[in-house]
């Protein structure tokens, strides 16, 4: 029996309170200007006295809950993707399970930065479709402003708090997951880091006085990283899916700044229409952010039943991981299941040709394109003085 992971719930949380670009210049030498015009960030969400990771993902799973009609007794796997717990042990998943009465459930954590919700996505559907479990939770949760240093202007001014969860529910129709792409590359793995309170540097008064407690980033390695990868990702899980570019309804990626969702598009050749993007209003919210990301496309109604979504993220370790998804939140049809093999078997030969062709497209202009960015700039700076003239 072949199983598959159909994702028939989904729920979002944002803390109430707003901090917007210009709250910041009260706190660090920053403009609102430098800030939209760098990340294209607004404002973001700023978590209450109180208010916790794990609290933020019991009221987004709550939501999740309620759309897919499923009691929190009848949940069989629960997993939060977190950089950001209430402690390092326990793992905020067992604090969750216990939050939403889910009695005896089996629920881990699990660690990979903003790419974490995509990593727990494709892990929790695995055991759906093995028929270990027919049912599973995934978080994707955050509570950074209390791992930002806020004394420091490179990073506060990027991250936010918010929930994000989805309920898979197991399948016989072939939907839900197609395709999945998961990498790591530990070599970078001090270019997003909270240094200290690990084992390298145990909790001391020093750790403390040199901040190292806090997020260190170094924004231009994440930065050319995220713009590699995301466009190869999104090429290589689309290939892998017997799709095409085309065959995406949309791409719902990370929200970490606008101009490398830019840049991913531009190089993936799709329109602006085709790319979710939120981050305006919620800043980067690791693992939270596609999930939110996600949520809001669908009560904006940009997706539809039948419609294929893909997911793709980058972030700390250096991580990265994309899926496509056949969003079908009703259990399909017999005929509905009976049409879909077979468009998908007469398009195959011309959507492999076709796939392969943009797939190596956009492989040329990810390794191209860095190379050019120097001309780029001298042109520019060309017609700035010629203006002048
Ligand atoms: N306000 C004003 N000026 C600033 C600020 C600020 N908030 N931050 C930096 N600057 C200054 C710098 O000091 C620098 O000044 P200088 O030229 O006098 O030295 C100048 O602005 C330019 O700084 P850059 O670092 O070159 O700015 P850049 O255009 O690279 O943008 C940014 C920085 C936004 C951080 C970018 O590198 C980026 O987005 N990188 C990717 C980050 C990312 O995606 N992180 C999340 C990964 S996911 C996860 O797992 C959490």
């Amino acid at each position: 029996m072949t199983w598959y992971a159909r994702i028939t719930g989904w729920g979002k949380y944002v803390p109430g309170r707003v901090l917007t670009n210009f709250d910041l210049e009260k706190i660090v030498d920053t403009s609102d200007e430098w800030i939209r015009t760098r990340t294209g960030i607004r404002e973001r969400r700023i978590a209450a006295p109180g208010e916790t990771c794990c609290s933020m993902s019991v009221a987004a799973a709550q939501k999740a809950l309620e759309v897919a009609r499923l009691n929190p007794t009848d949940l069989e796997l629960i997993i939060v993707a977190t950089s950001s717990p209430d402690y390092l042990v326990p793992s905020v998943a067992s604090m969750v399970q216990d939050r939403l009465g889910a009695r005896g459930t089996p629920a881990f954590s699990l660690v990979a930065g903003c790419t974490g919700w995509v990593y727990a996505l494709v892990t929790a559907s695995q055991f759906i479709q093995t028929g270990a479990y027919r049912n599973a939770l995934v978080i994707g949760t955050e509570h950074l402003s209390v791992g930002v240093d806020w004394t420091d202007r490179t990073t506060c001014v990027l991250f936010g708090d918010g929930s994000g969860a989805v309920v898979l529910e197991a399948s016989e129709q072939p939907t839900g997951l197609m395709a999945f792409d998961l990498g790591s590359d530990g070599s970078d793995y001090d270019a997003l880091i909270f240094p200290g309170c690990g084992g390298v540097h145990p909790p001391s008064h020093e750790v403390i006085d040199q901040r190292l407690h806090y997020l260190r980033m170094d924004g231009h390695r994440v930065f050319k990283f995220a713009t590699r990868v995301m466009a190869d990702s999104v090429a290589k899980v689309v290939t892998a899916s017997g799709l095409t570019i085309d065959d995406i309804a949309l791409i719902i990626p990370h929200q970490a700044n606008d101009r490398i969702i830019e840049l991913a598009r531009r190089r993936l050749g799709v329109p602006p229409e085709k790319i979710m993007v939120n981050i305006d209003r919620y800043g980067n919210t690791s693992a939270a952010s596609i999930p939110l990301a996600f949520v809001e496309a669908i009560e904006e109604g940009r997706i539809k039943p039948g419609d294929r979504v893909v997911f793709v993220g980058f972030g700390a370790g250096l991580t990265w991981a994309s899926a496509v998804f056949h969003w079908e939140p009703q259990e399909p049809t017999a005929i509905a299941v009976a049409d879909w093999p077979i468009r998908e078997r007469l398009a195959q030969p011309i959507a492999r040709a076709r796939t392969a062709l943009w797939s190596a497209r956009v492989s040329l202009a990810t390794r191209i394109e860095p190379l050019l960015l120097p001309l780029y700039a001298f042109a520019g700076s060309y017609k700035k003085r010629r203006k002048k003239k």
